[in-house]
């Protein structure tokens, strides 16, 4: 199925892991739907790993863990929908998903049929105990031929990291969402991994097929599933703004039933999340600049509108001072032309009238503008 902006919801793996269940699932549907995430555009509702039995039923077919999901799955997919929510869940196209469930390879046929009777709208598809004779691409090809004929729609996300050149033939397989880089875990090192690793990979985005960076450890503070120390607010306010920017699916991955003011404030930034879900969803282009501090990143992209959003982002762990060249962007500002620039955390509104912009930032930080070009 082909989604025309990048995919927003929550997903139960980054906090909860194994420890899954009905329960938690009809609660957070419950908190998506009343407390403005839903509003926010957040509507994909995700159950990841270890949701099933470990062994399939005498006809072939998954089987839900009945201790986690007493009622089955469609009775908690109905739930989710009549909260105005879709429902996704996960699957592998090894032998076995990455926790050791059984994988859906040489079932997929089968599985993507028992998914849609379940009312499945988003299938994540790992890439663990795969096949060493079958390549990535055919494996995913497979299961995006069974999910387009499945007899409903359903937003096939590839967890294809793993695979070889994903970003080559990612499109043949019908995916609407492909992952680009590796786990994402609650520490700041991995955000800089990960962001460091889109230097090739941001090209490799647009409609219908997005570059997921992997789901957002915003407001987890080291709570996740595997013991970590978690990240300020500021280094998640900074990782959020990448994902935006760059415009990577935004699935949040924190308990959204015990979230903080701070936490709500990242991930209910609606001008950012204006910007992730532009219609007309223009690569990402790199640019360069003069700072101080190392480990200055900076990323725009153009707008539908004929605004252009400008990222700097700061991921050393000291102040950066510097500069960046409107050049870079295309624009001809000696001509006589004005940026206005409004910063869309703190609201700060300026104008430029020539082609350097110089800004600070603290360790960590960033900044997101909106910059809109006005006079002749
Ligand atoms: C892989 C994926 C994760 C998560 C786990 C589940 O590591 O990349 O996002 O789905 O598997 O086991």
């Amino acid at each position: 199925m082909v989604k025309l902006t990048p995919p927003m919801g929550w997903n139960s793996w980054n906090t909860f892991g194994e420890k899954i269940s009905e329960k938690l699932i009809l609660e957070t549907a419950d908190v998506m739907a009343e407390n403005g995430l839903l509003e926010c555009g957040y509507d994909y509702l995700v159950i990841d790993d270890c949701w099933s039995l470990k062994e399939r039923d005498k006809t072939g077919r998954l089987v839900p863990d009945p201790e986690k999901f007493p009622g089955g799955m469609k009775a908690v997919a109905d739930y989710v929908h009549s909260k105005g929510l879709k429902f996704g869940m996960y699957s592998c196209a090894g032998n076995l998903t990455c926790a050791g469930y059984p994988g859906s390879y040489e079932h997929e046929f089968i599985d993507a049929e028992t998914f849609a009777g379940w009312g499945v709208d988003f299938l994540k598809y790992d890439y663990c105990y795969h096949s060493p004779i079958v390549a990535g691409k055919y494996l995913y090809r497979r299961m995006g031929l069974a999910l387009e004929n499945c007899g409903r729609d359903i937003l096939f996300s590839a967890c294809s990291w793993g695979a070889d050149e994903t970003h080559e033939w990612i499109k043949e397989s019908a995916a609407g969402m492909w992952r680009s880089t590796g786990d994402i875990f609650d520490t700041w090192e991995s955000v800089k991994k990960l962001i460091k690793q889109q230097e090739k990979l941001h090209p490799y985005n647009g409609v219908g097929c997005f570059n997921d960076m992997d789901m957002l450890i915003v407001g987890m503070y080291g709570k996740g599933n595997v013991g970590l120390k978690g990240c300020t607010d500021v280094q998640y306010k900074t990782h959020y703004s990448v994902w935006a920017l760059l415009g990577s699916p935004l699935m949040i991955g924190c308990d959204i039933r015990n979230m903080n003011e701070e936490t709500r404030k990242i991930l209910m930034n609606r001008e950012l999340i204006r910007i992730n879900q532009d219609p007309l969803c223009r690569q990402p282009v790199k640019l360069t600049g003069i700072w101080s501090g190392e480990d200055m990143v900076m990323y725009a992209r153009m707008l539908s509108d004929g605004d252009i959003a400008i990222g700097l982002f700061n991921l050393s762990e000291g102040k950066s001072a510097g500069r960046f060249n409107l050049d870079e962007l295309g624009l001809p500002m000696s001509t006589g032309k004005t940026l206005e620039m409004t910063e869309v955390w703190t609201g700060e509104k300026f104008t430029v009238k020539n082609s350097t912009v110089a800004r600070n930032l603290e360790a960590y930080d960033c900044e997101v503008f909106r910059a809109r070009v006005v006079g002749q």
